[in-house]
């Protein structure tokens, strides 16, 4: 599928970019930009970039064909198209749930969906990502930063490297882009699983409800997109939405 890539030199976030131009774009347009004013992360923290080190871009998609109960599965096509393109240039990387991309235990992507609904379907989803490229050195708290160059010591044309990373994500995007697209959900929800970060090990977290720490393994995820976590002293298992649990790493 053809698509259409914008570049700005600066904006407040490509989020933002993509919003204003939401009625005026087609679906799986990308807003691209060297720097950004006001950057934008999960949990209403801002992403660090240095200027036109990094691929800061959003994807506004119009998947009006999908109900809202499984939104989740723009989350799925988004990550999993990063992780294939970071294997395609050697860089083996899993999927933190919900949506962040780790180079084992290191951040090397963040994501930030906002979805817009209208009546049980969405009208708009609008996919920001942040893919750290040539940046070295990070100043801010974030935890465990890495990068492309970090990571294989190869410099990347922001350019080329834009549209190698959207073209998997829109070769994804096109598999669900189809009125029943519950065979194509069951397949990806089942190649999200495959590159989970943590899946089946024992590792240690907080249940930010009760600021219990313990010990479990990740043994899937449920139909509502949820973590499920099993302990590792009793066996039982609970199911965590985003905000209720927090990683530890390992010591
Ligand atoms: C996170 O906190 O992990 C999510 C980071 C998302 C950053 C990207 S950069 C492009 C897009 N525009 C923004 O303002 N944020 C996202």
């Amino acid at each position: 599928m053809a698509y259409s890539i914008k570049w700005f030199d600066t904006v407040d976030s490509t989020n933002y970019e993509a919003l204003r131009q939401s009625e005026i774009s087609e679906d799986f347009t990308v807003f691209a930009a060297k720097f950004q004013t006001n950057g934008r992360g999960q949990k209403g923290k801002s992403w660090e970039s240095a200027v036109g080190e990094n691929l800061t871009f959003s994807i506004l998609v119009k998947p009006n064909f999908l109900k809202v109960e499984d939104q989740f599965l723009i989350s799925e096509v988004v990550t999993l198209g990063i992780v294939n393109y970071l294997s395609k240039i050697g860089i083996d990387a899993k999927i933190k749930w919900p949506n962040d991309i780790y180079v084992k235990d290191k951040k090397i992507c963040g994501i930030l969906i906002e979805h817009y609904i209208s009546g049980d379907k969405l009208s708009a989803s609008i996919i920001g990502i942040g893919l750290n490229l040539n940046q070295g050195k990070f100043n801010s708290d974030a935890p465990n930063p890495t990068s492309v160059i970090n990571e294989t010591g190869i410099i990347s044309d922001l350019d080329k490297e834009l549209g190698r990373l959207t073209s998997q994500i829109n070769d994804l995007y096109r598999k669900i882009n189809i009125k029943s697209y519950e065979r194509a959900a069951e397949k990806m929800n089942g190649k999200y699983l495959g590159k989970l970060y943590r899946l089946n090990e024992y590792h240690r977290y907080v249940d930010l409800n009760t600021n219990e720490e313990y010990e479990a393994k990740i043994t899937g995820i449920d139909k509502c997109a949820c973590l499920l976590l099993e302990r590792r002293d009793d066996g039982s298992s609970k199911s965590y939405a985003f905000k209720e649990i927090r990683y530890l790493l390992d010591s």
